[in-house]
């Protein structure tokens, strides 16, 4: 069991053992407990942490079922509810426990409730370990919109704990790795070739470090640009501009994507992109292309579902008319951000997605 920490500018990160002996000492200090999680963690999660900090038996659990689609204002107003039911006041603690839409929800209802109460959040899925459960953005989705309502805020801290791993499925490995992908391609061609070769046969132990480098390079960009006003920030949605797009058109269909999933094809067109506009070169497009659609699902986008991409794309950049500016990739391991892309580009981009067949290794 690793005891490393990433001390951050607002919040300490725990990896393993430790978090729960400082969590467990800090518990009094609050006024009453809460801990959220989804109908899957309160199963599969929920009791591990109470065996490992039996104080939160005194707590409140709060449970809301599963699934992006639960991440709206109606479950904010109701655990709002719950929260003023319960006394609850602004020494009050909520404890996340789940994955990105429970860190990113629940850290946003404890942000809006009289104003901020305390959380801090333990995420289970490897997707919030690496990325949604840190660097401060909070938020629900406004209707298919990703993240639309939402505040930077910090939890008191941060417990990684890789233990809640063992009950998560394939596809939400293989979708929380599409990020760790992504820090490989924006910030580290080292990190990219390690996870490259080891990600169809990676073992448990691994995991740690993955996930512990996955922090260091977030963290090091976030403490930069904390609220993505400087600039910097941005590198981090290196295929979210068109990876949301595609989760939020699947979103209210019978087989939405997983967020990861959806990325890794984002990342695909804006590596195609990135080539295009001769800031990448042809060859590691290829690689990156050649990688990520032998390990994610492919989906048939026809004209059709293109267009209504676009327009969430559209609406998600709140750029109706003009050019949106992307991050693109200078070469793996570096990113840099504010391209202009026109919406010509952008539809073209979508034709990478096209993979030979022989590729396929699901
Ligand atoms: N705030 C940020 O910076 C940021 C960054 C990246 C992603 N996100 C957000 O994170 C969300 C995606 O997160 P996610 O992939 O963790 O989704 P999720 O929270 O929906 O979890 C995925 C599934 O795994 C289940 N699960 C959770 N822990 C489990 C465990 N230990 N064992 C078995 N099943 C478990 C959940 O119940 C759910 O069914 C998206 O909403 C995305 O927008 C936010
Ligand atoms: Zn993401």
């Amino acid at each position: 069991m690793t005891e490393k920490v990433i001390e951050t500018i607002h919040y300490t990160i725990f990896f393993n053992g430790e978090g729960y002996f400082t969590l467990q000492n800090k518990l009094p200090n609050y006024s009453s407990l809460f801990i959220m999680t989804d109908t899957h963690t309160s199963q599969l999660c929920l009791q591990h942490l109470l065996r490992l900090v039996p104080y939160l038996k005194k707590a409140r659990i709060f449970c809301i079922p599963f699934g992006e689609k639960e991440k709206n204002i109606q479950n904010g107003l109701d655990i709002c509810r719950k929260l003023n039911k319960e006394n609850a006041d602004r020494k009050s603690l909520l404890i996340n426990l789940g994955g990105g839409v429970i860190t990113d929800s629940g850290g946003f209802f404890a942000s809006i409730f009289k104003r901020g109460i305390y959380f801090l959040n333990i995420p289970t899925t490897l997707l919030a370990m690496v990325d949604a459960s840190t660097g401060g953005k909070t938020g629900i989705n406004l209707d298919n919109l990703k993240n639309e309502i939402g505040v930077f805020n910090y939890p008191d801290l941060l417990i990684i704990d890789k233990h809640y791993l063992k009950t998560l499925s394939n596809r939400e490995l293989k979708s929380g790795m599409a990020e760790l992908f992504k820090y490989g391609l924006i910030a580290d061609n080292f990190f990219w070739e390690e996870i490259k070769n080891r990600s169809k046969h990676m073992h448990w132990d691994d995991w740690n470090e993955f996930i512990y480098q996955a922090n260091l390079i977030k963290n090091n960009i976030v403490t930069e640009d904390p609220s993505e006003r400087k600039g910097l920030r941005k590198i981090l949605n290196f295929g979210h501009t068109i990876g949301h797009g595609i989760e939020s058109y699947f979103l209210p269909t019978y087989s939405p994507l997983r967020h990861g999933e959806a990325i890794a094809l984002g990342m695909v067109c804006e590596s195609w992109i990135s080539w295009k506009m001769n800031v990448l070169s042809q060859k590691q497009h290829e690689e990156i292309s050649k990688t990520l659609l032998s390990i994610y699902p492919f989906r048939e986008i026809n004209e059709q579902i293109l267009n209504k991409i676009l327009k969430y794309i559209r609406q998600d950049k709140k750029k109706l008319q003009e050019d949106i500016h992307f991050s693109l990739l200078r070469e793996i391991g570096i990113c840099t951000y504010h391209h202009k892309v026109s919406n010509d580009i952008i539809k073209q981009s979508f034709q990478s997605l096209k993979r030979n067949n022989s590729e396929i290794d699901d």
